[in-house]
Formats: C-alpha cells, structure tokens, sequence
C-alpha cells in the first residue's frame, strides 16, 4: 500500500443522520449549525472524519436520498453558508469531511427530470431511463414495479426506489459530465472525500437482467474518482461486490476508483434474506466472516471498511448479542473485535454509547418508506397487527433514525421541539449523560480504544493474523508490525478458558475492571488486548 492509502488508515470515520443528530433552532429536525455545536464532542470521541448522510435539497420521500439539487442544502438543515462554516471549522479541527453522493438516482422534484419528462425530444429527454413498455420485470427496492408509467411523456421510467426517484441513465455522456461537475463543486468547496451511494447501479447489466453491475461500470466510477481533480479524495462506495476479483477491480490502488468499499456479508448473521427477519446467528459466524475478509483484503493489499451500523439498518448488538442486561459488555466487545483489525473504522452516531434498537406499538411511530411498505405487504400476506410490527421494530431502518439521546432533558437533549420522528423507547435508560455517569462507560471505552489504535500503528499497518478456529467460542487475533505485536481476545461464551502465548504480555485494554494478565477463564464478552513483551 502506497502513502496515499496508508494516509486512509489513520481515519476515523463517524457517521452522522443530520436529521437525527442535533437540532439547533428547535423546528424537532436536526441541522448544520447542531452539528457545529457537537464537533468537540466528536473530537473528544477520537473520531477525526465524519459521514454526513444526504443534507442536500429534498422532498424527502427517502429522507434525503431523493435530492432535487445537488448544489444546495435542504432548508430545515440551514444554508450553503452553514456548510461553509462546517468545513471551516472541521478543518480547523484536522477533521476530514465526506460527504454523501448520490448518483445513481435524483428526485422527480429534480430539473432534470421535470424536463425530462416533458417530451421525448427535449436536450434532458435522455437524462432517464424512458421506454414505451417496462423493460423487464424488476422490482423496487422498496416493494412493487420499478417501471412507472408518465402520463406526460406517454412513457414509463425506471427506478430502482421509491416512485420519486427516477434512475439516471448513466450511458448518457451528458450525465456522467453532470455528476463530475457535482462532484467538482464539493471538492471547490472542500469537501475531502465521498460515501457513493448505491455505485454498483450506476451501469445497469440490462443483458443479464441486473440493475448494477452494468458494463461500464469501472468506466463510469473511473470518470468520477479517475480525475487529477480528485484523485486525492477518500472515496467509500456503498456497492454490493461479493467476489474478491470483483472487489479488487474497484479499490485496487493503481485503479483510479474508489478508496475502499462497505462488504456487508456480516450484517447478513441474525437475520434472513429479509431484513425484518430474525435467524438464529453467533458472533463466532460474524467472527468467520471478518478472518474471511481480513485475510482476503490483506492478501490483495487492499482498504477494508470496518463497521457494524449505519442508518440503514437497526443496530448490530441487537441483533447479535445481548442488549439488555449485558449491554455495556457486548458493546464494547463488538468495538474491539472490529476496530482493531485492519482497515477504515465507521462508527455510527450512538453507537459510542451502546444504542440499541427499540420497540412501538402501532406503525404511526414510523417513518420510513422501506418500514411502511414492508408492513403493508406483510398484513397483505396475512400477518396480524403485533406480529407485522414485531418485524418492523426488528429490522426497520428508523431503529437507526431516532433523534440522538443525549441526556436526561426533554426530548433527550435533541432538541426543544417535537422531534420529527418519536424517540427511542429506551430514551431515559440509554443516553449519552447516563453512559458517562457510569463506572462501565461505553463511551470511555470507546475512547480508550481509538487512542490505542491511534498512538500504535501496529493497529494501522500491522499484519492480521488470525489465532482462534472456527470452533472456539471467541476471537483471538494479533497486529503485528515489525517487533511491536498486540493480541485481542474478544470472548464471546462463558467460561472460554484461553490460555498460551496468546494472554501472555501486558494488558492494555479490558472492559472488566477486575482482568488479570496470563492463562484464565473469561467472562462473556469479556475482551483483553495484550502488548507482547
Ligand atoms: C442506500 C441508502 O443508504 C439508503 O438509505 C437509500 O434509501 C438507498 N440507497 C437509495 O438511495
């Protein structure tokens, strides 16, 4: 790995749901000017990059995702100015801001495709995907046809989501020219780099009946990230590669694409096919899964993105481990089976204090497209009421989009208003001001990790190597960089008697306050990390 992407290491990347995350003139939506006011807390996290999810100009039918200018920021979240002042004083901060792009889709409020559909000959006619009978039989994302018929053009549309947001036809030379322009202006703007939503769909594979993956696919990402403009920027795609091979053509270094990739397999365990679903699943198959890749990027020299949460879907400790009585525990287990391998940490916001998901007894306390329709579906299938929202309160992506709890006051410290989504049914037990007040604090934990990761680069650029089989009932792993080595141990039964070269050492992380050094037996979600010697 050469300086560029050795540079990408150091980051430390928090995700932000600027809805959700800090309202400062209390409409009960959050906004730029709350988050300004949170960036020393985030500092004082360790985090020194933040995500921030779609704040451009919006109807809002996929919160944000649908966005009908690329150029401005949506009113309830402030101006271009607040931006400016964002950028200025994270920079002022070290701190790197990536911003969301979304490519693959506008909003039907978008210029674009209000004159698109217009007529079939007009210079944005070709800007969509138009055809006087749908395609194919594909589905959206979100629940029905993804062909809509336009009474004006007399013709149907593709889109891959909602209704309000039509697929941009990316074989159009005038729309890739659009999107680098878009991109260019962040970048004039100071913006360091991209999460790109749904890249993978931006070339469709029409021949074999795929929405993504298309045959331009390298060409297009290429047109974006390829350019002397922005060759610099740290790039994450949100796509969907499964196949290493696949995996390499888009992050290899020497490929001008993207810095990195999200690898969702390990979200898959706990759940079925349909994220509403609960399946039995271990943290021993999440264990399998990080060796799987950790040894397959490492092989092939590549960035890893490490992550468990985002606002997609509802958080991973609640779906994997016990966010109940063990909650502090299985929290900061998590953090340390993944943060210190390699790769990019993403965390997401709350998860710094042990978020979990939380439960409702009617369907108005939702807001998702994606939850409402997939209720609607499964009554129409037959479900009752209860079990329909056990579902949704199982696997619905608003789990992920209530206002953050940050103390004790109203409205958990969001905000003065009424928050524009109800707030987690967990509020006054789990909040920010109640985890710091703690002796078992997820937070200090937290912040405890990211300097050992930070003051030692064997967590950065050290070798992976895996020390526990498939068998064992916990992770045990080494960082190794030159004679500095660390193990991690992170328990996941009982009673695990561990024992070898593995505990010997000094102890330089545990989330028992009472851990000894050597051979013993460890306590759930006990983890330990030990510098050799
Ligand atoms: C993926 C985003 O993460 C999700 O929130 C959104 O609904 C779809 N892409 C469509 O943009």
């Amino acid at each position: 790995m050469n300086a560029k992407y050795e540079k990408f290491l150091e980051l430390v990347i928090y995700q932000v749901y600027p809805r959700s995350f800090q309202d400062s003139n209390n409409d009960g939506i959050g906004d730029i000017p709350g988050l300004i006011q949170r960036l020393d807390y985030l500092c004082e996290l360790g985090v020194n990059a933040l995500w921030l999810c779609p704040c451009y100009k919006s109807p809002n039918h996929d919160n944000g995702y649908d966005i009908s200018d690329y150029r401005d920021i949506m009113d309830e979240f402030g101006t271009m100015d607040d931006i400016r002042t964002l950028i200025r004083e994270m920079h002022a901060r070290d701190m790197k801001l990536i911003m969301d792009l979304v490519p693959n889709h506008t909003s039907d409020e978008h210029r674009w495709f209000i004159e698109s559909r217009k007529s079939k000959d007009n210079p944005y006619s070709d800007y969509y995907y138009w055809f006087d009978e749908p395609l194919n039989d594909w589905q959206s994302m979100f629940g029905g046809s993804a062909w809509e018929y336009d009474k004006t053009r007399g013709q149907y549309y593709l889109h891959s989501y909602t209704v309000q947001q039509p697929d941009l036809n990316w074989d159009n030379p005038a729309v890739v020219k659009e999107m680098q322009d878009v991109v260019d202006f962040w970048v004039d703007l100071g913006v360091d780099g991209f999460r790109c939503d749904v890249i993978d769909q931006i070339s469709k594979d029409f021949e074999n009946g795929r929405n993504c993956f298309g045959p331009n696919l390298h060409k297009y990402i290429h047109a974006l990230f390829g350019r002397e403009k922005t060759e610099h920027l740290f790039t994450v795609g949100e796509c969907w590669a499964e196949d290493i091979e696949e995996i390499r053509l888009h992050i290899a270094e020497d490929r001008g694409e993207l810095s990195t990739l999200f690898q969702f397999e390990h979200l898959d365990v706990g759940r079925g096919k349909d994220k509403f679903t609960r399946m039995p699943g271990s943290l021993a198959e999440v264990r399998d899964v990080l060796v799987k890749w950790q040894t397959l990027t490492q092989e092939n020299d590549l960035l890893y993105s490490l992550f468990t949460d985002n606002h997609d879907n509802s958080p991973f400790i609640s779906r994997v481990a016990d966010d109940r009585g063990l909650r502090y525990e299985a929290a900061t287990c998590l953090a340390a089976m993944f943060y210190l391998l390699r790769g990019v940490p993403f965390l997401y916001q709350g998860q710094e204090f042990g978020i979990t998901a939380s439960s409702y007894e009617d369907i108005s306390s939702f807001d998702d497209i994606e939850s409402i329709n997939a209720y609607r579906a499964y009554l129409d299938e037959g479900l009752t009421k209860e079990e329909a929202l056990a579902r949704i309160n199982f696997g619905g992506r608003d789990n992920a989009r209530r206002p953050m709890p940050w103390d004790n006051t109203e409205n958990g410290g969001f905000s003065g208003g009424k928050p524009w989504i109800p707030l987690s049914s967990r509020v006054h037990e789990i909040n920010l001001e109640n985890d710091r007040k703690s002796e078992k604090s997820v937070f200090r934990f937290y912040q405890a990790l990211l300097a050992l990761r930070r003051e030692n680069p064997a967590f950065l650029r050290g070798k992976f190597t895996n020390l526990s089989k498939e068998t064992d009932t916990y992770f045990m792993y080494e960082r190794t960089l030159g004679s500095d080595s660390f193990t991690v141990i992170c328990n996941f039964e009982n009673d695990s008697v561990i024992s070898g070269d593995g505990v010997s050492g000094t102890l330089v992380l545990s989330n028992y306050a009472d851990a000894v050094e050597g051979s013993r037996a460890f306590r759930p979600y006990e983890i330990a990390v030990y510098r050799k010697n």
